[in-house]
């Protein structure tokens, strides 16, 4: 099976093929065209052409298509999701919940189609009259990640579209599959062309190009702190807008007073739901003294009967790591983390799942608890996208709060308590984009904003309303029906 770049509305050989595989057992999922330079050009100037006529395509028939969108990934879910597990690796339940997400974003952005509010407001001049619009931006590059392959490209695709932007998306290596699979949904629901285009390749190259097109005006980028910074420095230097969703180190805090088999469960999901790699995952757990050992003995006891294996297979917990790579950097970050002085509970070793046969396929790591995490070690500090929690032992709520915030990072926390006026004080002082009281870290919805302070963002929001501030300029209008000059500011002065 052979997957193609996407390019004014069709579909585009490469001059070389890129491969993906199954992570959980390195089977060819597909060959992909490898999209080059002068395909980014032959991209950007087909959503260049066909700008002209989709921002002036009314705002409710652009939300319509995007309705269309939303049903026909209704009908395809299963297929979608199956693809979506064999492409990643994520448990098959998860995938189902990727591809929902992006059907939600569907409905809910195809509405912004009969929104897409402005506002009026007095003016200070008689028979004047002012107006506040959102105008598409123009062209626009997504860069997305693989870990959740459908949903987080769904929280800028739609939002962009329907707003009256063109895009160019370049999906990760990882998951081509599963994005052309996504485009396709496009195609069939009659997207004119040049209106959303594909371009696929691994390395840095394309991406690059894309970053650095001067007629691409709009960037949103999910992924690595390191990617992003680069993105931002080129695309600062181009006068660009650039919305950017990095890092995470998301703690879930625990209160003395708190449900302990609702922490449990919550703990698990978050930590090792995606096998850690949500950029949404909680990483540490900071929990208060007096609850602490019932905390590790529970979690300890759930953690290894956890079931590692083929995500398709509906009895599996954990699925793999997306690759070798991925893989021997877990494993690096867990022997430091030993050396640092930090004691594995449970895990901390890579796992074959199939023990029987002769040659070891896919990419599996054991779900891994680490106690006695120190204050500035590695540990506390780095996001490691992989199923590995630390756990922080603290004395109060203040303590927690403050450990909490002193992360590089700032997206997901969550508290757990039955006491309010701790509820509130976290929610106060709490110092990440998200915050949950009495629900693990991840499990955002996608009516709300959704982002994160300091190391993980720039200070866009997706997703929400607020993912239109990304892919609208605002227009003020003011219309003078006085018949004379007005001169604001001077003329309604008697002084
Ligand atoms: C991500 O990890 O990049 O809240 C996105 C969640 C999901 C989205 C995660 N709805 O965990």
């Amino acid at each position: 099976m052979e997957f193609q770049n996407y390019i004014n509305g069709k579909w585009v050989k490469g001059r070389s093929t890129f491969q993906t595989i199954n992570p959980a057992n390195e089977e060819l999922v597909a060959d992909i065209a490898q999209a080059d330079i002068a395909d980014v050009d032959a991209a950007v100037k087909a959503a260049s052409d066909a700008f002209k006529s989709w921002r002036l395509t009314p705002a409710p028939l652009r939300g319509e298509m995007l309705f269309k969108v939303g049903d026909i990934l209704k009908q395809k879910k299963e297929e979608l999701a199956q693809l979506l597990t064999r492409d990643m690796g994520k448990v098959i339940a998860e995938a189902r919940g990727d591809v929902q997400e992006a059907i939600d974003m569907a409905y809910f952005m195809g509405g912004e189609g009969r929104r897409l509010l402005g506002y009026t407001a007095p003016v200070e001049m008689p028979n004047k009259f002012g107006m506040a619009v959102r105008d598409p931006s123009g062209v626009v590059g997504l860069i997305t990640p693989w870990n959740f392959p459908i949903a987080v490209p769904s929280w800028k695709i739609f939002p962009a579209l329907v707003a009256g932007n063109t895009i160019i998306w370049k999906p990760s290596p990882e998951t081509p599959a599963i994005s052309a699979a996504f485009v396709k949904v496009f195609e069939e629901a009659g997207i004119p062309a040049g209106v959303f285009n594909l371009i696929m390749a691994p390395g840095a190259d394309i991406a690059k190009a894309l970053v650095s097109h001067p007629d691409v005006r709009v960037l949103s980028f999910t992924g690595s702190t390191a990617t992003g910074r680069a993105i931002a420095e080129a695309a600062g230097k181009l006068n660009k807008k650039l919305s950017l969703e990095m890092g995470g180190k998301n703690a879930i805090i625990v209160m003395e007073d708190a449900n302990l088999e609702l922490v449990t469960d919550a703990t698990l999901w978050s930590a090792f739901g995606t096998t850690g790699q949500r950029c949404t995952a909680a990483s540490r757990l900071i929990v208060q003294k007096g609850i602490a050992n019932e905390i590790k003995e529970s979690l300890v006891e759930r953690t290894e009967k956890l079931k590692l294996g083929n995500g398709l297979d509906p009895t599996v917990d954990v699925g793999p790591v997306i690759n070798k790579a991925a893989l021997e950097r877990i494993r690096n970050y867990v022997r430091l983390g030993e050396k640092e002085g930090a004691r594995v509970l449970v895990g901390g070793f890579a796992v074959s799942v199939n023990p029987l046969e002769s040659v070891d396929k896919g990419f599996f790591y054991a779900p891994t608890l680490f106690d006695g995490v120190k204050p500035g070690s590695m540990l506390e500090a780095e996001e490691i996208f992989g199923p590995v929690l630390s756990i922080i032992e603290v004395e109060s709520l203040e303590e927690a709060i403050e450990v909490n915030n002193r992360s590089q990072y700032g997206l997901s926390t969550s508290i757990f308590t039955q006491d309010v006026n701790r509820a509130f004080t976290a929610m106060r002082d709490i110092a990440t984009g998200l915050v949950y009281v009495n629900h693990g870290t991840t499990g955002a919805e996608i009516q709300f904003p959704f982002g994160g302070v300091r190391g993980t963002g720039n200070g866009h929001r997706e997703a929400g309303q607020a993912a239109l501030e990304v892919f609208t300029e605002w227009k003020s209008i003011y219309v003078d029906y006085s018949g004379k000059l007005q001169r604001a500011q001077i003329d309604n002065r008697e002084e």
